[in-house]
């Protein structure tokens, strides 16, 4: 498969060794405050899967799953929730894990959503940035990587529900894309 992708952006091993140092920061910054990890469907999952392995504090998992209205490819920023938490998060430290930040519409949405829960404290914690198609800038606490304007797939990240299943992450040639 890698010979139709355009180039390797990150390697599985990159992936590995920024994922460790997230979860050490999360396990220093975490002692003591049970923190719910909510995981956003369906792009974060192996990023999650990976990196609550590597947090040293006892932590939960959580997930959500929220489609934007619109075509695949651009976020309008208007959310629906397909599945909600299965916990109360009140008074609760909530850690939204996302694979990628592009416009910043969905996190603006579910930061909001999850704000309005009461929980003690929200942060967010993005494997990916794609910081040149921002149109909304939230606070995140832990970035693994910044990634330049290309369609990008791998450990998670699709293109029409192909290549999630990746080890690494790719981008996409621009003839590929529809
Ligand atoms: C991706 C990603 C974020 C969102 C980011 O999800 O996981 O949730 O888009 O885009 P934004 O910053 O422009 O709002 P997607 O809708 O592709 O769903 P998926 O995770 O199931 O692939």
């Amino acid at each position: 498969m890698k010979n139709e992708l355009e180039e390797v952006l990150l390697t599985e091993e990159q992936i590995r060794t920024r994922v460790s140092e997230i979860a050490a920061r999360i396990t220093a910054d975490y002692e003591g405050k049970d923190p719910v990890l909510v995981c956003v469907l369906k792009g974060a999952v192996f990023f999650m899967a990976d990196l609550v392995r590597e947090i040293r504090v006892p932590c939960e998992m959580d997930f959500m799953a929220v489609s934007s209205y619109g075509s695949s490819s651009d976020s309008s920023g208007v959310v629906r929730i397909l599945k909600d938490l299965d916990a109360q998060v009140e008074g609760r430290h909530v850690i939204i894990v996302e694979d990628i930040i592009d416009t910043g519409l969905t996190l603006s949405y579910l930061m909001k959503n999850l704000k309005a829960r009461n929980p003690a404290d929200v942060q967010v914690c993005a494997l990916l940035t794609k910081p040149a198609r921002r149109k909304v800038d939230n606070p995140c606490r832990y970035v693994g990587f910044e990634v330049p304007n290309k369609f990008v797939v791998g450990y998670g990240l699709d293109y029409e529900e192909r290549y999630r299943n990746l080890r690494f992450i790719a981008a996409l040639p621009e003839e590929m894309l529809e």
